[in-house]
């Protein structure tokens, strides 16, 4: 009887342990997988979890207000992820998953324009070493456009596309694209993260 009761007692206390030690994790996806999207569209957001009864949640800060949660405000929720039927520029923002207990996942900026071009260019960060291919469009097709850095022309692309090879940290900053006749597009910032984790 006391052998099992201490038993039971070492199974509870390493079962605290574990749960509490476990470093809850999720990422963030979006679809369609870009930065900038035209006023009107849809836009799906998902939190990929490894344990889904810790009630991660998506939230945003926008200008007009921050931590959100979905379904109080802005979005349909199905479980842990949220639809955006019809986005308005006021959707712009920055996106993310948070568990019950205050996990976040990674974040995400989105840009909502009422302008007739955007950028597509990649939401997530860009692996080291990776092709990035950036395109300047309008809802339906892509612009001659040129193509800016940090606020300098890079490059001009008469086809409206322009490929970053093996891309490093350099790479990293806020592009927009602007095609005469058509305008500009908003800017949106790209991320570069390291191709493996460090070992020592
Ligand atoms: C959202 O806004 C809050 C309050 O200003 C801030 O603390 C938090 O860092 C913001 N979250 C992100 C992901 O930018
Ligand atoms: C979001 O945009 C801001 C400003 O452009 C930038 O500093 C930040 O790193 C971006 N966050 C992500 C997750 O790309």
């Amino acid at each position: 009887m006391m052998k099992t009761s201490l038993q039971s007692l070492l199974c509870l206390s390493s079962l605290l342990c574990c749960t509490t030690n476990r470093a809850l994790s999720a990422s963030l996806t979006v679809s369609p997988s870009r930065s900038q999207l035209f006023k009107g569209e849809a836009v799906s957001l998902r939190c990929e979890e490894d344990d889904s009864s810790a009630g991660w949640k998506l939230r945003r800060n926008t200008t007009r207000n921050t931590r959100k949660e979905c379904d109080a405000d802005w979005g349909i929720s199905a479980g842990s992820s949220c639809k955006i039927s019809v986005t308005f520029p006021s959707d712009s923002g920055v996106y993310w998953c948070e568990s019950r207990e205050g996990a976040t996942s990674n974040s995400i900026n989105i840009t909502v324009t009422g302008g007739p071009v955007i950028l597509q260019s990649p939401v997530l960060p860009v692996m080291e070493g990776d092709d990035v291919t950036l395109h300047c469009k309008t809802k339906t097709s892509n612009l001659p456009a040129g193509f800016y850095k940090d606020g300098s022309l890079i490059r001009t692309e008469p086809a409206g596309h322009m490929t970053i090879h093996h891309v490093s940290k350099s790479d990293e900053g806020l592009y927009k694209c602007h095609s005469s006749g058509h305008g500009e597009s908003p800017s949106s910032w790209i991320s570069v993260t390291a191709s493996k984790p460090q070992s020592q």
